[in-house]
């Protein structure tokens, strides 16, 4: 049976909104997985349920209000209850790479402000070590070949994200670094050498963070959890 990802992110989108209940203040991830989500959320909403999003990116946020989904400011909340975002890799132990679509910073403060962190994924992310896809660095565009520099030094590789010819531009105006390590087997490790270094403002590993991943698998979902 072959694997259909787009079904697998619907489904797991479909079973990841029935966690949401009246009153909660949501985090919505960014991605095409995510997208499914926020899709379903505009139903639930105009159905009754009443929630407030929080976004993580300008293209989630235009998405929401356009299907009616109340949204707030990150800086007028003090809590966020839940997050549903979708990620590029996850591992046994619910380590993830993110920011593949570079909303990495945004979700990264999200899901640090959020109680419970809910990881949706079609079946082509779970892998036994992260690191096939390379790990997003948002680095200020001042400290671009410094980090390039500091990345060699932990045995990584980095080329500066292009877009249609062009540097990609994160929506913080700094450049993405895609940092290439071969498979991670210290995610943790690697994760606070890469803190360490000045110029980064965020990276893509975000580690002990997710609390369950939803994986949608042929026409059906497994969850798993911390
Ligand atoms: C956005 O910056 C990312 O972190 C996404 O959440 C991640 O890349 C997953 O994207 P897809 O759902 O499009 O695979």
């Amino acid at each position: 049976m072959h694997n259909n990802p787009e079904k697998e992110k619907q489904l797991a989108a479909k079973e990841a909104v029935t966690l949401l209940k009246d009153g909660q203040i949501v985090g919505l991830g960014t991605g095409s997985t995510i997208f499914f989500a926020i899709e379903e959320i505009g139903t639930l909403v105009k159905n009754g349920l009443q929630i407030k999003g929080v976004a993580t990116s300008d293209a989630s946020y235009q998405q929401a209000i356009a299907l009616g989904i109340p949204m707030l400011n990150i800086n007028d909340v003090t809590r966020i209850d839940i997050t549903i975002d979708g990620t590029d890799e996850f591992d046994d132990n619910l380590q993830l790479i993110k920011g593949g679509g570079g909303a990495l910073f945004k979700e990264k403060i999200v899901a640090s402000m959020s109680r419970e962190k809910i990881i949706i994924a079609d079946a082509s992310k779970k892998v036994n070590a992260l690191g096939k896809f390379k790990v997003p660095i948002e680095v200020v565009p001042f400290a671009v070949n410094y980090v390039r520099q500091q990345l060699k030094k932990l045995n990584g590789n980095g080329e500066v994200r292009m877009k249609d010819g062009q540097t990609f531009v994160t929506e913080q105006g700094n450049y993405i670094i895609d940092g290439d390590f071969g498979p991670i087997n210290e995610p943790i490790i690697l994760s606070r050498h890469l803190n360490e270094i000045e110029g980064i403002l965020v990276h893509g590993l975000f580690v002990n963070m997710a609390d369950s991943v939803i994986m949608g698998v042929h026409d059906t979902t497994v969850t798993f959890t911390r």
